[in-house]
């Protein structure tokens, strides 16, 4: 319903002015309907991904900041702080940080981690990557870590993060890497809807390198690295009703071949592990 009506929506070709911002109107719909969705979705179920074992790991967290490499001094954000893993560990590494979330139940969990870890440099903001409310090159550091994906304007929100940050600072990515096969891109992207609504699309190596060069980036960092779910913890988190983790299952284990080859899910010991392929990037501003 939502797609057919933001299909209607994006034939027109009305544009509407919203402060800096200026979309089609089918355009807009769909960047504020993503938002309320994510709202809502996250909204309820905050405290879990302050919980979360994945979101949480250490061993990945270190990397990132092995990767980005800050000298102690920066003025930085994180844009959709989630359950604030990300946040704290860079907070500890520069000078002040800004921890930014559309969902306000988000920023208390970001909030409340940084007071237990001892960090006096985090304040947080409400705030939509789209439309960032900043002042243009107000930071050097920007990260943005598994949001992007929930995002239905990503070029817009590439095009925010380049803005606040300085020439020359450095933007972090790690999201999920959409497939390069499109029916195996599709079949995940239905899934990841039905397990959580505000799901826009996992972008693929191709998107990603467009949004940087659009939005004035050169990619410093490329990698990808392999990870998984398991269905019963993942839906867990997101509170994904009986009747939508049904038709979940059933996607599994319908799989059509040539998407199956792709996604190489696979059933054990009574759970589905699902392959994910996340990409982890440093560009630098121009
Ligand atoms: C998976 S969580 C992020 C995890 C977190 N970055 C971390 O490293 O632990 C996704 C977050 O993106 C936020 N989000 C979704 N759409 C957003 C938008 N348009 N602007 C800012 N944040 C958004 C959600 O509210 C949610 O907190």
């Amino acid at each position: 319903m939502q797609n057919e009506r933001a299909k209607a929506m994006d034939s027109k070709v009305s544009t509407v002015y919203t402060g800096r911002v200026i979309y089609k109107s089918g355009l807009l719909w769909r960047t504020l309907g993503y938002r309320k969705t994510a709202r809502q979705q996250f909204g309820q179920h905050a405290e879990k991904y302050r919980r979360s074992a994945i979101h949480g790991d250490q061993k990945t967290l270190e990397h990132i900041l092995e990767i980005l490499s800050p000298d102690g001094w920066e003025k930085a954000a994180d844009i959709g702080c989630g359950g604030g893993h990300m946040a704290t560990a860079l907070a500890g590494k520069v000078r002040d940080l800004v921890a930014v979330d559309v969902t306000p139940q988000m920023l208390f969990q970001t909030a409340s981690m940084a007071v237990e870890r001892g960090l006096s440099n985090v304040v947080t903001c409400l705030g939509d990557v789209q439309n960032l409310p900043f002042r243009a090159e107000a930071f050097d550091i920007v990260t943005c870590r598994i949001v992007i994906h929930h995002v239905a304007n990503a070029d817009r929100a590439a095009v925010e993060m380049g803005r606040v940050l300085k020439a020359g600072g450095k933007l972090f990515i790690q999201d999920i890497l959409g497939s390069d096969d499109v029916a195996a891109r599709n079949y995940m992207d239905e899934i990841e809807r039905l397990r959580d609504p505000s799901h826009v699309k996992d972008y693929n190596s191709e998107e990603w390198n467009r949004f940087f060069e659009r939005a004035g980036f050169e990619v410093s960092h490329w990698e990808t690295m392999r990870g998984s779910y398991q269905l019963s913890d993942w839906t867990l988190r997101s509170g994904t009703p009986r009747d939508s983790l049904d038709l979940i299952v059933d996607r599994l284990e319908h799989m059509p071949k040539n998407v199956g080859s792709h996604l190489r899910a696979r059933y054990t010991d009574g759970d589905w592990t699902i392959p994910m392929r996340y990409l982890l990037a440093v560009a630098t501003k121009r």
